[in-house]
């Protein structure tokens, strides 16, 4: 409960920072997109209805990850594959086939 506070506290403190969520392959679940942290967004197939996705995965959020790299990546797998591309890297967002 305290740390729920607090997070949320420090979240409204940093929301014009380019991670306001920090990196969200290091939080739970890893790349999967859990529950908890899509709360808006779980259950739907529709990524692109929420997302754009030319604004996404440039804000190097994880030290790891090369934005540029995986720029490249998405954009080619979402030429060949559109939204279900998504799913590779971050699951099935809680949708059922
Ligand atoms: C109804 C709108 C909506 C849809 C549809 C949607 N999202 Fe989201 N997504 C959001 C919002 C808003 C956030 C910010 C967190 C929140 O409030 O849920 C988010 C956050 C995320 C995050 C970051 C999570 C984090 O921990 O920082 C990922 C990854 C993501 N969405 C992937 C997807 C994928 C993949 C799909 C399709 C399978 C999808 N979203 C569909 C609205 C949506
Ligand atoms: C090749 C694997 C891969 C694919 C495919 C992919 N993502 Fe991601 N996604 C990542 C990684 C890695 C991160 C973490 C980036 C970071 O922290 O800098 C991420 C982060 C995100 C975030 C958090 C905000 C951000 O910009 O970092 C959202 C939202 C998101 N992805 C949505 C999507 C949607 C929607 C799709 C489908 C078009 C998609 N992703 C396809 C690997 C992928």
């Amino acid at each position: 409960m305290v740390i729920a506070f607090l997070t949320a506290l420090l979240a409204g403190c940093t929301s014009d920072a380019p991670c306001p969520n920090g990196s969200m392959a290091e939080g739970p679940g890893g790349l999967i997109v859990t529950e908890a942290e899509h709360p808006t967004g779980y259950g739907h197939d529709t990524c692109f209805e929420c997302h754009a996705v030319a604004t996404l995965h440039d804000a190097g959020c994880t030290t790891w990850v090369d934005p540029v790299a995986l720029r490249n990546e998405v954009d080619a797998a979402v030429a060949s594959q559109g939204e279900a591309a998504c799913t590779t890297c971050h699951g099935d967002n809680g949708v059922t086939p």
